[in-house]
């Protein structure tokens, strides 16, 4: 690795139940004197904020939502991602790149392919990262991509997650979408899990909360990242 920091994202369809995990995670390495940086996606800054709210709350075709998404992504990586994992520090991270290719890709049908190639415009490293030997910008030909150590994938069925949405706040351009598109965003992570074997651990997220809890601490504590006392 070229930086010293940890990068772990989060994911799943909306109503899996991430936040409070996330929260419970961010106490826990904060515990051990670690120093967390705690962002979401799309989000984490202000620009990346600004599109955020436009993804959220206006009809655009899915091309322009995919450009949208991306653009807030390249803010937030220059600005807050990598100088944190410069910095040694734990990147929590509520949703990254692999919400792009489950929701854009499987539920509105984007192309993959595109994806990929938009993926590794805005994730290359491009000496955002320093090199091993001392913290300075690798050489821009080197071809790195930023992308997170670990993604916690909180896998729960579309039929369930609806009923945990069902009336607890106004629905989102996402949140409002039928249970076939998160059926096919769900299928979308399962491939996605597929093909990254090693950095997407599933979790079971129709389990009751403290043992969702235990298996996210535990996924950690494996990576021998926590110990498994770790305070949440
Ligand atoms: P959130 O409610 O978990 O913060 O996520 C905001 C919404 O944005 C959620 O419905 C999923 C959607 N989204 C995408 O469609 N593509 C993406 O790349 C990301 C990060 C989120």
């Amino acid at each position: 690795m070229s930086h010293h920091g940890l990068f772990i994202s989060f994911e799943g369809i909306d109503g899996a139940g991430k936040s409070t995990h996330i929260d419970s995670l961010a106490n826990a390495f904060r515990s051990e004197g670690q120093v967390v940086t705690l962002t979401r996606e799309p989000g984490g800054t202000f620009l990346a904020e600004k599109l955020r709210s436009l993804v959220l709350e206006q009809a655009m075709d899915p091309l322009t939502e995919s450009l949208l998404i991306f653009a807030a992504r390249r803010d937030h990586v220059v600005r807050v991602i990598a100088p944190a994992l410069l910095r040694g520090e734990v990147v929590l991270c509520d949703r990254f790149s692999d919400a792009t290719f489950a929701y854009q890709g499987a539920g509105r049908g984007f192309d993959l392919d595109v994806l990929a190639t938009l993926e590794r415009w805005v994730q290359a490293d491009e000496g955002l990262l320093g090199d091993p030997a001392g913290n300075q910008p690798m050489k821009p030909e080197v071809e790195t991509v930023i992308e997170p150590d670990l993604t916690i994938w909180f896998d729960l069925p579309p039929e369930d997650a609806a009923l945990r949405l069902a009336g607890s706040r106004i629905p989102d351009r996402f949140e409002s979408q039928p249970v076939e598109f998160f059926r096919r965003v769900a299928q979308g992570y399962a491939e996605r899990q597929r093909d990254h074997v090693e950095r997407i651990a599933q979790i079971d997220a129709s389990q009751a909360r403290d043992v969702v809890w235990q298996c996210v601490l535990q996924t950690v504590v494996e990576k021998g990242w926590l110990q498994a006392t770790a305070q949440s």
